[in-house]
C-alpha cells in the first residue's frame, strides 16, 4: 500500500474539488463510517504484537480502501497561546477571513471566542470550507429595489432549507449592505419618509433573520469544554453550544458525531467534516481547522432519504404505513401562518434502529413479499414501530428519556458510572420500550479501551444480540443506529416462554427466527 500511495497522489490532485456544502450532506456513506468504525479496530486489534509501523501501514491500507486520505496534521507550532481563539482566527485571514466575516455579521459568537474566561472548542471551517456553493443566482445586481426583494425572499428560503455557513459567505459577498453597522440604518431611517421606512423595516427584519441563521450555525461549531484531538476521539458524541429550540430533541444541546483513527491520528465529524488541523491552542481553549462547515442535522426520516442505496426499502416502508410522523420532524407552513408562531409536526424525539437494504434482503422472500402487499400492511405497521424508541435519546454514552414507562419523569444520565479518566470501559444493558405497545427491545453498549493509548477505545451497540454497524448518528429529533438484520419482535411461540431461559431465547429469536414467520407473524399482526 505504501508503495501505491505515491502512485495515487497524482490521481489525488486531478480529482474535482470537493462538492458544495449546500443542500446535500457530501460524502457521506454508511460503509465508510463502519470501515472506519469497525475496520481499522479489526485489524488493529489482529496484530499480535503492537508496532508504530504496523499501526501505520494498517492505516495507509485504510486509507487506500476508503480513497480518502486520513492523516490528520497537528497544529503549528506558532500559534500564540496567549491570544483567544477569535484573535488567532483573525490574524490567519488566508485561512479564515470568510469565516471571520461571517462571525463579524453574526454579532454574538465572536464574543465568546473572544472570552478569556472560558475554555471551549471551535471547530473552525477554512476559507476552502467556505467556497461559494456551485449553483449562482443567475440575476445580477443594479440595486433595483423589487429585485432585491426576490432575491432576498430566495436567500431566505435557502438558508431555510439548508442552513450553511457557505450560502451565508456567499450572501453576504453579495450584499455587502447586510455587514453595515444596525445603528447607521436607524438613523438614517429616522431622516427618511415613510416608504422608506416601510423597506428599512423589511430589511432590518430580514436582516434579524439571516443573523439569527448564522448564530444557530456557528453554536452548532462550538463545544462549551476544551477539547484536544485525543480527548475528542474518546467519545463517540459531544454536545454543541447549540441548544434545540424549536420543540425537538428534549431541548438538550445538539451533539455531533465524532469518528475517528488512531495512528496518526485522525477525525472526522459528522461523516463529511474532516479535522484538517487539530489542536491549535488559544488562551480560551482548542480550535481545530475543517474542510467542510457542519450543518445541523435534519430529521430522522430527512437523513434516511440522503442515503437510498442503504435505506430505500425502509423509507418506502415508512411511507407505505404512513409511519412518517413517527421518524419525521418539520416545519408546517400553513399552520404557522395561521396559528402567528412556527408549528412543526411529526417526532420531535425518538431513536430508531434502522435496518438496511441489506437487512430486508436478508428475509425469506415470501415474507417480504407479504409485507408489502396489502394483506402485510398491519404487520409491517407493527415490525416498522418495533424498530423505534419514542420520546427517547438513546447514545452510546448518553441516554435521555421523556417516554413514560422509562422512567418518572424526564431524565438523563450519561454511561460514565464505572469509567475513569483512565480507563473509560463499560459495560451496560437495560431494555427500551419501543412503538409497539409493551414490546422492548434489549440494548447492550459496550466501551472498552484496547491499546494504552489515550483515544483508544472501541464502542459497540447492540439491539436484541445484534450489533449495530454504525451507532449514534445525530439528527434534529433525536438519533439512529443502523442495523444489517431486521429485529424479530417479541411474540408467543412455542418453546419461550420459561424465564429463566429468556437470554437464550431472546438470541434465537434474533437469529433464525424469521424462518417460521408463517406460523407467528399474520396472527401476531392480527393481535392489538
Ligand atoms: C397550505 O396552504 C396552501 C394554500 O392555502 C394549500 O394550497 C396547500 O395545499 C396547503 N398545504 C398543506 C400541506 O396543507
Ligand atoms: C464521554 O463518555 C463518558 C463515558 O465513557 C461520559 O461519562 C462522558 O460524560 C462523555 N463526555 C462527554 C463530553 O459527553
Ligand atoms: C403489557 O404488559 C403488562 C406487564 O407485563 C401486562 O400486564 C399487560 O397485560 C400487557 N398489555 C398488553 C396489551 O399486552
Amino acid at each position: 500500500m505504501r508503495l501505491l500511495a505515491p502512485l495515487l497522489l497524482p490521481l489525488a490532485l486531478c480529482a474535482p474539488t470537493v462538492p458544495s456544502p449546500s443542500r446535500s450532506l457530501p460524502e457521506l456513506s454508511v460503509s465508510q463510517w463502519s470501515a472506519i468504525q469497525s475496520g481499522i479496530f479489526d485489524r488493529i486489534s489482529t496484530l499480535t504484537s503492537w508496532s508504530w509501523s504496523k499501526a501505520e501501514e494498517v492505516v495507509h491500507d485504510i486509507e487506500a480502501d476508503l480513497g480518502i486520505p486520513t492523516t490528520l496534521h497537528p497544529g503549528s507550532e506558532g500559534d500564540d497561546e496567549s491570544k483567544t481563539i477569535w484573535e488567532q482566527l483573525k490574524d490567519d485571514p488566508n485561512s479564515f477571513s470568510r469565516l471571520v466575516k461571517v462571525l463579524e455579521f453574526e454579532g454574538k459568537a465572536y464574543k465568546y471566542l473572544d472570552d478569556k474566561d472560558l475554555s471551549i472548542t471551535f471547530f473552525a471551517p477554512n476559507n476552502d470550507a467556505l467556497k461559494p456553493p456551485e449553483h449562482h443566482h443567475d440575476h445580477d445586481h443594479d440595486g433595483d429595489h423589487d429585485h432585491d426583494e426576490v432575491e432576498g425572499d430566495a436567500v431566505l428560503a435557502e438558508l431555510a432549507n439548508s442552513p450553511s455557513l457557505a450560502v451565508l459567505h456567499s450572501t453576504l459577498e453579495r450584499e455587502p449592505t447586510l455587514l453595515l453597522k444596525d445603528k447607521d440604518s436607524d438613523s438614517d431611517s429616522d431622516s427618511d419618509d415613510d416608504k422608506e421606512d416601510d423597506d428599512d423595516k423589511k430589511k432590518k427584519r430580514r436582516k434579524e433573520i439571516i443573523r439569527k441563521i448564522a448564530g444557530y450555525i456557528l453554536q452548532y461549531h462550538g463545544l462549551t469544554e476544551a477539547y484536544t484531538a485525543r480527548e475528542l476521539a474518546t467519545n463517540s458524541t459531544f454536545p454543541t453550544a447549540l441548544k434545540a429550540h424549536d420543540g425537538s430533541y428534549g431541548g438538550l444541546h445538539r451533539r455531533i458525531k465524532v469518528e475517528k483513527s488512531l495512528v496518526p491520528p485522525s477525525l472526522k465529524l459528522n461523516g463529511y467534516a474532516k479535522v484538517l488541523v487539530s489542536d491549535r491552542k488559544a488562551s480560551n481553549g482548542y480550535f481545530h481547522t475543517l474542510n467542510h462547515p457542519l450543518l445541523p442535522p435534519p430529521s430522522i426520516l430527512d437523513e434516511l432519504f440522503l442515503f437510498p442505496d442503504f435505506f430505500s426499502t425502509l423509507t418506502s416502508a415508512v411511507q407505505q404505513v404512513h409511519k412518517s410522523w413517527a421518524l419525521d420532524w418539520s416545519y408546517d407552513r400553513n399552520k404557522s401562518k395561521s396559528e402567528g408562531k412556527p408549528h412543526f409536526h411529526g417526532a420531535p424525539l425518538a431513536t430508531a434502529f434502522t435496518p438496511s437494504n441489506t437487512a430486508f434482503h436478508l428475509l425469506p422472500p415470501k415474507l417480504k413479499f407479504y409485507l408489502f402487499s396489502p394483506y402485510g400492511r398491519w404487520a409491517l405497521t407493527k415490525l416498522l414501530a418495533y424498530h423505534y424508541v419514542p420520546e427517547t435519546l438513546l447514545l452510546t454514552e448518553f441516554f435521555y428519556s421523556e417516554h413514560k414507562h422509562h422512567h418518572h419523569g424526564p431524565e438523563h444520565s450519561d454511561f460514565g458510572v464505572a469509567g475513569s479518566d483512565d480507563d473509560p470501559s463499560f459495560h451496560k444493558e437495560f431494555d427500551v420500550h419501543t412503538g409497539l405497545h409493551n414490546a422492548t427491545i434489549k440494548v447492550e453498549i459496550d466501551k472498552t479501551k484496547f491499546l494504552p493509548v489515550e483515544g483508544a477505545v472501541k464502542i459497540t451497540l447492540k439491539a436484541n444480540g445484534q450489533i449495530a454497524d454504525a451507532i449514534d448518528i445525530p439528527a434534529r429529533n433525536g438519533a439512529w443506529h443502523v442495523l444489517n438484520k431486521v429485529l424479530v419482535p417479541p411474540h408467543h411461540h412455542h418453546g419461550h416462554h420459561d424465564h429463566d431461559e429468556h437470554r437464550a431465547a431472546v438470541h434465537v429469536v434474533s437469529e433464525d427466527c424469521w424462518d417460521s414467520w408463517e406460523e407467528w407473524l399474520p396472527a401476531w399482526a392480527d393481535t392489538a
